[in-house]
């Protein structure tokens, strides 16, 4: 039913204490509310993709192509966080985060005792990385595209512990960057640990081919899964990795601050838990006892997190996944891909101008593409684009010195064009 304003102001006081700090944002949410969807829509229906774009605050005057660091939350996500607020705010609730490990579980085709709540993907990685049995001459297969959040604690386990990181360049082709992935394996290898899509140009890797050899090969199947969720259907059972750390706060729309670390069952007993506390136990311990007793861990997922959560914030993570799966993720990925197919060709049109620097390889590429304006710095471009209100990213890791820009259901042609009018220029 749409809300009138007249049903909207009768509800009760507890709803207004909330809404009255931001009428125009209640408004705006009750004014065009998504219609329930029941099947496919074309990727290029531009009248629905409009009526999304208006589900989210974005401010109309910035051309927001910046998916790949922080994604908008629609309206909807963002009232089921202040409700859950509410909720706990009022009449103190303590809990209201239980249910969202089963429905992030089938979001991602895995099972509910395999989800650890985590704040960010870093947490994730962090808890992997940690967890994995290695000793120093240990050799782990990783690339030269990671993000600060992968790299950097295993470079830490390298300097604390002395395991030996290898790294590869993924190629123009899926199949070639499996060739290069398996040259990297010797008799020391134990782990790879490489992102499902790199935050640098967004070039999508064969995670299942690479765990399936990964698996035959006997080694920890890791994969840094931050751009996974949203943008793609993941069935992580199908892929076959051992672990794959994620978050809600990019592709999926959610709250930020909000991830989740999937674990293998047959793995949480490898995967060692360095920080644990409320809900990691079995309640079996007992301080007061003589002798002490240790008790265990919890026998799921939950073993790797523990302690209170947000309700807002997690409330939030099961509303974004509502909005997603109402749209339906083969219509997401569809109009992603259009989007994405759009900029590739529009970067391409500037001939050597302009360099792509991600796959066209359609099962090598997804909502974001990276590029080189050659002879102009990447940096004073980005400033540029800035003071364009157009937003993009710069690329400064591992010397890459590039430019990104990644596209969601929220975005249109118009948008990307904004950006080609500023590359014409430069
Ligand atoms: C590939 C990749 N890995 C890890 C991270 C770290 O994510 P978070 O800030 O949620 O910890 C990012 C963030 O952009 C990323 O792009």
């Amino acid at each position: 039913m749409k809300a009138t304003r007249r049903n909207f102001i009768k509800k009760g006081s507890a709803a207004l204490v909330g809404t009255m700090a931001f009428p125009s944002f209640m408004e705006e949410m009750h004014a065009n509310p998504l219609p329930a969807n029941t099947g496919s829509i074309s990727s290029t229906d531009e009248t629905y993709w409009k009526m999304v774009r208006q589900q989210f605050p974005l401010s109309k005057d910035w051309a927001y192509l910046n998916n790949g660091t922080l994604g908008p939350s629609p309206y909807p996500v963002i009232e089921a966080v202040r409700k859950g607020m509410m909720d706990g705010d009022q009449f103190g609730h303590y809990g209201g985060w239980e249910d969202t490990s089963a429905r992030l579980a089938k979001f991602v085709g895995a099972d509910e005792n395999e989800i650890a709540l985590t704040h960010n993907v870093t947490d994730g990685i962090n808890i992997a990385c940690w967890g994995l049995p290695l000793k120093k001459g240990d050799e782990v297969i990783m690339t030269t595209h990671e993000h600060v959040g992968n790299a950097f604690p295993w470079l830490n386990r390298q300097m604390l512990h002395g395991i030996v990181i290898k790294v590869f360049t993924p190629a123009n082709t899926a199949a070639e960057t499996l060739e290069r992935v398996k040259a990297l394996y010797t008799k020391k290898t134990r782990a790879i640990a490489v992102p499902h899509i790199p935050c640098t140009q967004g070039q999508v890797l064969p995670a299942k081919e690479i765990c399936t050899w990964a698996k035959e090969k006997n080694l920890f199947a890791f994969i840094d899964g931050a751009h996974g969720p949203g943008m793609l259907e993941l069935n992580l059972h199908d892929m076959g990795c051992d672990a794959y750390a994620s978050c809600s706060h990019k592709w999926m729309l959610g709250p930020k601050g909000t991830g989740f670390l999937y674990v293998r069952k047959d793995f949480q007993n490898t995967l060692q838990t360095y920080f644990v506390g409320g809900g990691s136990d079995n309640a079996k311990w007992n301080m007061a006892s003589t002798p002490i007793e240790t008790g265990t861990y919890a026998d799921t997922a939950h073993r790797y997190f523990g302690g209170t959560q947000s309700t807002g914030l997690y409330k939030g993570v099961v509303a974004s996944i509502d909005f997603l799966e109402n749209i339906g993720m083969q219509n997401i990925y569809n109009r992603i891909m259009h989007l994405s197919t759009y900029s590739q060709e529009q970067l391409l049109s500037f001939g050597d101008k302009v360099e792509l620097i991600t796959p066209t390889e359609i099962i090598s590429r997804g909502g974001v593409n990276g590029f080189r304006i050659r002879g102009v710095d990447f940096n004073k471009f980005f400033s540029k684009c800035m003071e364009n209100k157009v937003r993009i990213r710069s690329v400064q890791e591992n010397g890459l010195n590039s430019l990104r820009m990644s596209t969601h259901i929220y975005n249109s042609t118009e948008d990307i064009d904004r950006l080609m009018e500023l590359i014409k220029k430069a």
